[in-house]
């Protein structure tokens, strides 16, 4: 009986803007964004077992072949021929669905609980490389911090950090798809320019972001606003109980905002909370260190080559 056991946190993000530029030949939509690592999180305990066995604390989400979690699992075992089983218990704090990567960070988080539990050799590479082949948002989670995602939103470049510590996230009981989200997109949208000037323009709105100003930029509004107008009210609440700034996060459907202090943030709170029955979540951003430290086992640092 072996006592490997561990916990590992998987964060939750946002997008501090998100332009899509263009409909690409194999169906997707070409992206320039910034995430953003918020505290908010779920954890997976990782222990040893013969079989393939995930349990989680929610009892709406699934646990089978339709979980990240179960994906990633398969692909590594399949990848590196791993005969062994694994017990993973989700617990799960993330809205899902809701705009804020939570499948996707827990698609991350166990293709690196599991080379580590499974004694995997693994290149930081192939873990961008099974990433985005579970999901857009994966690549992403090998980072943390703040970063521009590009592409499909699998070609992360790091930004400096952003520090926001007074942030509330709202998430409307209403689900958005988001293949649905990028169907209703408008053609209006869409620009068709060339992949070099679709880096040029994405760099140059990163490098200027202000978010202090109105730079908060979500191409999924009008049409998220349309189809689930709760969403929009969200944030308009927001703004009303003091937010400096607000935006609808990924294709949604959560909103978050800038606030200037822990007692407006705590205010809000308690007014969103008294009136609506919306879930409320007031989070930090989470610096590039602090995400890597915090995915450690025993001494080792599970992301070391960026
Ligand atoms: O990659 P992911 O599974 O998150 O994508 C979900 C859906 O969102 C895709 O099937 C596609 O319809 C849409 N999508 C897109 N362009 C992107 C990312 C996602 O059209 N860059």
């Amino acid at each position: 009986m072996s006592d490997k056991f561990f916990k590992l946190p998987s964060f939750a993000k946002i997008n501090w803007f998100l332009r899509v530029l263009g409909k690409r030949a194999d169906g997707f939509h070409e992206l320039c964004t910034a995430f953003q690592a918020v505290s908010l999180a779920d954890y997976l305990t990782f222990s040893e077992h013969e079989k393939l066995i995930l349990t989680c604390s929610n009892q709406k989400i699934p646990t089978d072949e339709r979980n990240l979690i179960i994906k990633a699992a398969n692909i590594l075992r399949e990848k590196f021929n791993i005969k062994k089983g694994a017990s993973i218990y989700l617990e799960k704090n993330i809205p899902a669905p809701g705009g804020l990567g939570g499948g996707s960070s827990n698609a991350a988080t166990a293709l690196l609980g599991l080379t580590k539990l499974w004694e995997i050799e693994i290149e930081f590479k192939e873990f961008l490389e099974i990433g985005a082949r579970l999901g857009s948002d994966v690549p992403f989670f090998f980072y943390g911090g703040t970063a521009v995602g590009m592409g499909r939103g699998t070609e992360i470049s790091t930004l400096p950090n952003f520090e926001e510590k007074y942030l509330l996230i709202v998430t409307p009981n209403v689900n958005v798809s988001t293949a649905q989200a990028f169907a209703n997109l408008n053609a209006a949208h869409l620009t068709n320019k060339s992949p070099k000037s679709i880096l040029a323009l994405c760099r140059d709105f990163a490098d200027d972001l202000n978010l202090r100003q109105s730079d908060l930029t979500n191409d999924f509004e009008t049409t998220v606003f349309e189809l689930e107008p709760e969403i929009k009210s969200a944030k308009e609440k927001l703004i009303d109980c003091g937010g400096k700034n607000a935006l609808l996060s990924g294709s949604g459907a959560s909103v978050f905002a800038i606030f200037d202090s822990e007692g407006s943030v705590q205010k809000a709170t308690e007014q969103i909370r008294s009136e609506k029955d919306w879930r409320v979540f007031a989070v930090q951003t989470i610096s590039r260190e602090k995400y890597k430290n915090s995915l450690r086992v025993g001494e080792d640092l599970l992301l070391t080559n960026f």
